[in-house]
Parts: C-alpha cells; structure tokens; sequence
C-alpha cells in the first residue's frame, strides 16, 4: 500500500528512468497516483500525476513539464500512491513539500494523529494544500530546520512525534547531498550499489539493480550522503544521542529479475496461476518424512511441544488468505481434535476471545506480512497471552518477525493484485501443519505415510489441471459473459473455495457475486435462481457428493444454469448430467487436497471473464496488494 523509492547516486544523471521501473515494480502496492522529485542543485524540482506510474513518469514529459533541458540530479524520490487520506489527485500525490518547497517527502503508511498535528501547524502559520496525512511530516521538518537542526535530526525529531506507521524518505534543497529515510511498521531496504544507494519499499524495487541490501528496522532511520564518498549510517530516531547502529549487508534470497517480469504471460496473474505447480513444489520440498509419516517443518522446531498439546487455534488472515485459512479449519478438524476458529483479522483484532490462553495457538496467514490487520490481530494476541504462529511469504515481513515461530510459503514474489499462487502456497504449508498435528494427536504413521504420498503428488496433478482447465476455462467465461447472476457454491470443505472463487470473480470482473455454502441456497439465495443465473458447483466425489446432486436438482428445477466442477471419477454419474458445463478434476484418494486442485479452474474462469470484460487484470480498480491500513 503506497510504495516509495529514493535513489543517491556519486554524480549526477537522469536518475528518472530508475525511479520509473522502481515505480513499476512497486506497482502493485498502489497505483492511483504516482510523484518524484529531483535534488536539483539547491532547487527540489517536483512532478506528479494522476494514475500508474509505468504510464505516466518519464523523462521526455517530465523534461517538458518542469521547462527543464536536463533533468540530472544526484538525489531523487519517487512515490506511487493508494490514496487513504484524500482522493487521487495530483494535489493529494506523493512528493508533499513543507511551505517553502525546500523539503520534499514520500510516505508509506497511515500517520494516526496527523489531525492534531495538522492543527498545531495551521496555527503556528503553516499552509496546508493536500487532505493528506503525509503532509504534516515535511512541515515538521520545516520547523525543526527552522531550529537549526540537520536534516538528519529534524527527521528524527519529526518522527518522535509520529503515531502510526510510516517508511519515509526525506530531502532537503538545504543538504544537496544528502536522503534520509526513517521506518517504523512500514518496509523499507537499502540496496547498495558501487555508484548509488537505493532505498524502497521492498526488495523487488531493487533487484534489478543490486542483490546487496541493507535491511531497516522499525525505529531506526538512515541518513545516505553523497558528499565525496558514498555513505549511509544508521541510527534509532529515538535515541537522542543519535548513536550508531551497526548492520551486516544480506543478499537478497528467494526473489530473482524473473520474478518481476512477466516472461511469456500476457499477464503477472497468468503467470502467477502457471507458476503454481512449482510454487507448492517449493511450500513442501525437503518438509516431509516419509518414513515417519510426518512433517518436518523447521520454523516449528522449538515449539514442538507445546503444538503437541494445544486443544485450539485461532487462524487470523484477510482476503484470500482468510479463505485459505478457513480451508484449514476443515482440515485440521477433520485429522485431529482441535477446535479451530478462523477469523477475519479486521473482526479478531477487536472482540472478545474465549480460546483457552494457554492451550490456544494463533496462526496469522498472510502473503505480504504486513496486512495492517492481520499485524494487529497478532499484537491483540499477544497482549492477551497467546502464543502466535506465522504463516506467511514475505521472508522477514512484520508478521513474521512479529510471531514467536512459523511456516514460510516460499510462493516467490506474487505481482497480481488478485492472489493465486498465495493461496495454494498457504494451503500446501496448512496441509503441513495439518499432518504434523495429527500425528501428535494419534494419526498412524501408516495414515500419515499415505497423506504424505498424495501431497507428493499435488504438483503433477496442479499441472494436470492447469492443462485440463486452460481451453475449458475460456469457452466456459465466454458461454456465460452475459450472465447476470453467479453464485459460486460447495459444501463442506469446499465452502471456504467458493468463497475464494468470488472473491477472485470480484476482483477482477467488478460484478458482485455470491458464495454459499450449497445447503444454504434454499434459505433464501434461491430466489435469485432462473434461467438468467449461472451456479459454479464445487462437488469433486467425496462424501458430499451425493447430497450436492440434490441442490443441482433444485438448482435445475429453477432453470437455473450450472458448472458443475467434480472429480473424473464422478463421469458418468447420472446426478451430474444437469449440469450445463463441467470439468472433471483428477481424482484424488486424499479428498482433504481437493481444495488446491479445485482453486485453479475458479482462477482461470475468473481470469478469463474479466479479460472478456477488458478489464485491468494485473491491478483491478480500488485495490491494493499490501493493506498497511486499517
Ligand atoms: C489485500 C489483497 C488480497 C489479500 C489480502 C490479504 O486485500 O488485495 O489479495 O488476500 O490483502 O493480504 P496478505 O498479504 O495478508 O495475505
């Protein structure tokens, strides 16, 4: 949610295009509207637009807007922005300047008391242009210069008066030379390269660049100067004495220049949907004993016995990974005795918890690690004494550093708005810990040694169905493209899937859609069944199966229109012949694994109906990868 990027380099040069393909690739984090400004000399010069950075900033225009003949500099910051405080606008975009325009700053996060702050300003005389939260920062700063602090000092005096969450990079045309960047709950990593330090909102930023980054944590601030050497110190904005910390430069893992370019694929979320038989190869690679029949899951280790002993887990997560979740909480109750509650953070973080504090584990699932929500829930938890598990992608996230212990899901960087591989990636590491729990709570090893076969198995059959469905998908989003009404419906532990499909079918297409659980329907979503209406039917051949053909008859009975998505065991059954379309899913002995085969065919229909409509599939209006908001 908002991303910013900050670059310094040892001579000037037109440091625009960089500060574009940084935008870019934090697109995903906002794209209502995007800024940059240029250290020009003595003079901030400032551009900003309304809409996705990768359309809009470069040089050419920006050369003619500012009436420049060149636009070199040696320090420049750049801002994409999901706008929260104040609509997008040119006026509400990132950089924000103090009243003299001598100090620009870009901001990732929500500052809490800006209100009151904002007021203070306005009396001591200060003029504000934006509705924005961010502004009040550079006008602090303003003041503090005023006193005849550094830069440096004033940011850090600045951000001891900040409540909430923030990364920000701060220059002054007072210190030509000089970017300081502070971060407190927002993300933000130092590349360092021979000729230039670069400072963004997150790794994918800078992977093009350098694999030698210099992580930032909450509390502390960095001041990169370019005056003679090229050099950065650090040091705790809350520590008057401005002592210096010291920190190792890391490589970056995991993340590779493949990663953030879309390769073959028309779109990231096709190829994010195509990346997924090996996005769960690598969730469950090298987890597993055969032998044994149990999971290896290394991040658990030293809470091994206490996870033997839990009767509860609270699953907190939002959007797609709270469906994830949800499929856990079948799953994890249909292998052991625990009772598993998942709940939406947004509602977790402030209600009431009846779990029993010491017997109950709390599991955060969250791709990014830095869902405002979902960090939230977890400090709730731990204020009330729970100990907390993260489930989460992003190695070194908020949440992951925020949890006592966890499970990567090594899904590799997901650039689509619309989750995908996320999600199979969560449920392969839940179907870990499933087994590990059952095993310590009377699962034979024979039952665990078979469940380790199938989940062995998953990504062949992810690939088998990506083949099956890719063609079957299309025709199918085609068919129905005039469609009025959808609902996406299952039992049991296909329940959470529809709810994920229309999710994703949202997202995407911008048509609201329904998801029930299939019993559910003659309660009341009935009535909006004709022959206008198409019902999605999750039903591989499990034990469910039989009472679903009941709804498909009811369904039927209405005129309405079915897919029907089962398993190819069920061809032939004459209760399927209703439906109007189907895809047959290959069979599964573990029936609990049909989630992650089912997901894939609800992704690509969501996909290619959306594309039907022309809509922007990679960034689909109004949404944010990373919510860093409440
Ligand atoms: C946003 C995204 C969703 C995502 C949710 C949770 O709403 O648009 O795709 O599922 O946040 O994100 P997380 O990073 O915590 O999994």
């Amino acid at each position: 949610m908002c991303g910013i990027i900050g670059i310094i380099t040892k001579k000037d040069r037109n440091l625009i295009p960089d500060i574009t393909a940084s935008l870019s690739d934090l697109e995903y984090r906002g794209y209502d509207s995007a800024g940059l400004a240029l250290l020009d000399g003595g003079v901030i010069r400032v551009y900003k637009c309304v809409g996705a950075p990768s359309q809009n900033l470069n040089s050419e225009k920006i050369k003619k807007s500012l009436g420049l003949s060149e636009t070199n500099a040696k320090v420049a910051i750049g801002h994409n922005r999901w706008a929260t405080h104040g609509e997008p606008s040119v006026i509400n975009a990132h950089p924000h300047l103090d009243c003299r325009g001598a100090v620009a700053v870009v901001h990732n996060g929500t500052i809490l008391n800006y209100a009151k702050l904002k007021e203070e300003l306005i009396g001591k005389g200060h003029v504000f242009s934006s509705e924005t939260d961010t502004e009040v920062i550079p006008h602090l700063i303003e003041d503090y210069l005023g006193e005849g602090l550094s830069l440096g000092e004033s940011v850090a005096k600045t951000c001891r008066g900040l409540e909430g969450s923030f990364g920000l990079a701060a220059v002054s045309a007072a210190s030509p030379e000089l970017l300081v960047v502070a971060k407190n709950g927002s993300p933000l990593v130092i590349g360092v390269l021979k000729e230039s330090l670069i400072v963004a909102s997150s790794q994918n930023a800078i992977i093009r660049y350098t694999d030698r980054i210099i992580s930032l944590h909450d509390g502390e601030m960095a001041e990169l100067s370019a005056g003679g050497e090229l050099v950065y110190s650090i040091s705790k904005f809350g520590d008057a004495s401005s002592a210096k910390v010291s920190r190792q430069e890391e490589k970056i893992t995991g993340i590779s220049m493949e990663d953030v370019s879309k390769g073959e694929f028309e779109t990231f979320m096709l190829k994010e949907i195509f990346d997924e038989p090996a996005s769960v190869r690598a969730a469950l690679l090298g987890r597993s004993d055969k032998n044994k029949g149990d999971a290896v899951l290394g991040g658990l280790i030293d809470y091994s016995d206490y996870l033997a002993h839990i009767s509860h887990i609270y699953f907190v997560a939002c959007g797609t990974a709270h469906n994830a979740a949800c499929v856990g909480k079948e799953i994890i109750e249909s292998l052991s005795d625990i009772i598993v509650e998942s709940a939406i953070a947004s509602e977790f973080r402030y209600r009431k918890h009846n779990f029993p504090k010491l017997d109950t584990a709390v599991f955060a699932v969250s791709q990014s690690g830095e869902t405002a929500d979902t960090l939230e829930s977890v400090k709730e938890a731990k204020r009330k004494g729970y100990k907390t598990f993260g489930i989460v992608n992003v190695v070194g996230s908020a949440i992951a550093e925020e949890t006592d212990a966890g499970i990567y899901t090594r899904a590799g960087l997901e650039i689509g708005v619309a989750s995908t591989k996320a999600f199979t990636s969560q449920l392969a590491a839940i179907y870990l810990l499933a087994l590990k729990l059952a095993r310590e709570r009377g699962m034979s090893v024979q039952k665990g040694k078979e469940y380790i076969t199938e989940l062995e198995r998953l990504p062949e059959l992810l690939k088998k169905t990506l083949e099956l469905s890719t063609e079957p998908t299309k025709e199918i989003a085609r068919l129905y493209g005039g469609i009025k009404t959808i609902n996406f419906l299952g039992r049991g532990i296909h329940v959470p899937v529809s709810a994920e499909a229309a999710l994703k079918f949202k997202e995407l297409t911008y048509i609201e859609v329904g998801s029930y659980p299939l019993g559910e329907l003659k309660h009341g979503p009935m009535a909006v069944i004709d022959k206008e209406s198409l019902s999605v039917v999750l039903s591989p051949k499990d034990e469910l199966f039989d009472i679903s053909k009941n709804s498909i008859e009811q369904i039927k009975s209405k005129g309405g229109k079915i897919f029907l998505i089962t398993s190819e065991d069920a061809r032939g059954d004459s209760g399927i012949n209703k439906a109007d379309s189907v895809l047959y899913l290959p069979v599964l002995k573990e029936k609990l694994f049909y989630p992650m085969l089912e997901v894939i065919p609800l992704q690509l229909f969501a996909y290619h109906f959306a594309k039907n409509l022309g809509r922007n599939i990679d960034k689909p209006r109004n949404l944010a990868k990373s919510v860093t908001v409440e």
